[in-house]
């Protein structure tokens, strides 16, 4: 699971199979989502939204009338990403029939927010703009451009955008598959000096529990068993309890696992600050909460963590892991790492190495520092040659897949509950995932897609294991 990109990024998102079917005059969007899960969730919510409008989802970018790309701003070769594929539609629209002018091409998410208009000007073939606060708005921004007026809308809309997104028909859900995301939380305060969500995504704010729970129990009642819950800053998620009391992301998780047919929970992606005893306390005390944490700590050094305004030491981090393993001692841990950040020493890059092998991590995502404009950081003018960076991501990957492997290893001969996903990619086999969320392939006697099966884990391979089922 180690990758260059960002946690999950490189996991098919639900979105890739979620398409109703389609008639052949009925409009049809394509959504290329690049990013986050956070982003994969969006895509969907845009798809919703347009369903209502009378647009299908197609999965065949040559038979949209719509091509929505879901950006990311996160490192400059996830935005740069999007200018090279903005220049192939460009030639693709050049090319195309006179009948095709019709063909939209509508930039969405985090680069939209950061560039707006100037999007325009470096991509002519682009015809809307739209950040992730308005996506609810699409359906009219998508006429108001076919009517040929170009349209940017990057306002923080005042309006709740979930409260005017409709529900996804049940069937779309079920195309969706028996995992889903759910947004809790958007947004970010922590300012780390790197980063551009604070900037793209805007201050913290939580859902309310009622809308919370009643997404949950939609998403549930369609055949979804297990739930990310999905923010910038998840654990920062807070909101008025049923009890009258302020909860917690730690009360939540205990309130949707009441919900009928919800069999697992986790969330995604933490700060170390916000980890609270509550939250601690439903990894212990709460099973359907999974034993997997994402936890990001960038770096164990010190004064790189100072300098990247991470608010807190390599120590505080260690310490919150000791106590979480305290909790729930078979939990598998992930995190985040930034190689290279401006002034970063050998002495400061072997301290990152150092806490890798302190805290001993399942998987890891790893990446080299690059400049966001707009960032504190990228005023910075001790900046570190490229070689170094490479050399020191090698490092710091070789040592983490080295970890990975063990863990998985460590996998074989457990007796685990596995939720099956879908089929296999041979006949006769099934995948699902195990609690630490690898991707397990099993006889397809097992069990149908949705149920969860004990099976005892008897090869590890790449980034799958391997299973059988255990009679009665
Ligand atoms: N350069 C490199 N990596 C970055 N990340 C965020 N901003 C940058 C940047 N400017 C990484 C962090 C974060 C993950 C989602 O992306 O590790 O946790
Ligand atoms: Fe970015 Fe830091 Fe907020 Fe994470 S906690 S989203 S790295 S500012």
């Amino acid at each position: 699971m180690q990758s260059t990109s960002t946690p999950l990024a490189s996991t098919p998102s639900p979105a890739d199979n979620s398409s109703a079917p389609a008639d052949s005059n009925q409009r049809k969007v394509y959504v290329k989502t690049y990013g986050c899960q956070m982003n994969a969730y969006d895509s969907d919510r845009m798809a919703d939204a347009l369903a209502k409008d009378g647009y299908a989802r197609t999965e065949r970018p040559e038979d949209a009338d719509l091509y929505l790309i879901n950006t990311c701003h996160i490192r400059e070769k996830a935005a740069e990403k999007v200018y090279s594929e903005l220049g192939r539609l460009a030639k693709q629209k050049a090319k195309a029939e006179p009948g095709a002018k019709d063909f939209l091409v509508g930039i969405t998410g985090c680069v939209a927010q950061a560039e707006g208009q100037e999007i325009f000007r470096r991509a002519p073939v682009v015809d809307l703009v739209v950040g992730p606060q308005t996506y609810h708005r699409l359906p009219e921004i998508v006429s108001e451009a076919r009517a040929g007026r170009r349209v940017v809308d990057t306002d923080y809309a005042i309006e709740d955008k979930f409260a005017h997104l409709p529900r996804p028909d049940r069937k779309i859900v079920q195309a969706r598959g028996v995992t889903a995301f759910l947004t809790v939380q958007e947004g970010c305060d922590k300012f780390c000096a790197f980063c551009v969500v604070p900037y793209t995504r805007g201050s913290e704010v939580s859902r309310s529990v009622a809308q919370i729970v009643a997404e949950a129990e939609a998403l549930a009642e369609a055949g979804v068993r297990e739930l990310t819950l999905l923010g910038q800053n998840v654990n920062a998620w807070h909101g008025a309890g049923a009890d009258g009391r302020q909860w917690g992301l730690g009360e939540l998780l205990f309130r949707l696992a009441e919900v009928p047919g919800i069999a697992r929970l986790r969330y995604m992606t933490s700060h170390p600050r916000d980890m609270d005893d509550a939250l601690i306390a439903a990894h212990r005390d709460l099973s359907q909460l999974m034993p997997y944490l994402h936890l990001p700590v960038q770096s164990g050094s010190d004064t790189i963590l100072k300098a990247m305004n991470r608010q807190h030491k390599a120590d505080d981090y260690l310490h919150l892991i000791d106590r979480i393993r305290a909790a729930r001692p078979d939990i598998a841990l992930s995190g985040d790492f930034i190689v290279g950040f401006p002034g970063e020493t050998d002495a400061d890059f072997e301290a990152t190495l150092r806490l890798i092998e302190n805290v001993g991590y399942a998987a890891a995502y790893s990446f080299k520092y690059s400049p966001r404009p707009g960032t504190p950081a990228a005023e910075a003018t001790d900046l570190l040659p490229e070689e170094v960076k490479s050399e020191r991501l090698l490092r710091l990957q070789a040592l983490v897949t080295k970890q990975q492997y063990a863990f998985q290893q460590g996998c074989v001969g457990k007796t685990v509950d596995l939720l099956i996903e879908k089929p296999g990619r041979r006949e006769g086999q099934i995948v699902g995932r195990s609690p630490w969320l690898q991707p397990t392939i099993v006889d397809a006697k097992a069990g149908a897609i949705g149920d969860i099966v004990k099976v005892r884990i008897t090869a590890s391979e790449a980034n799958s294991l391997f299973a059988e089922c255990i009679q009665g």
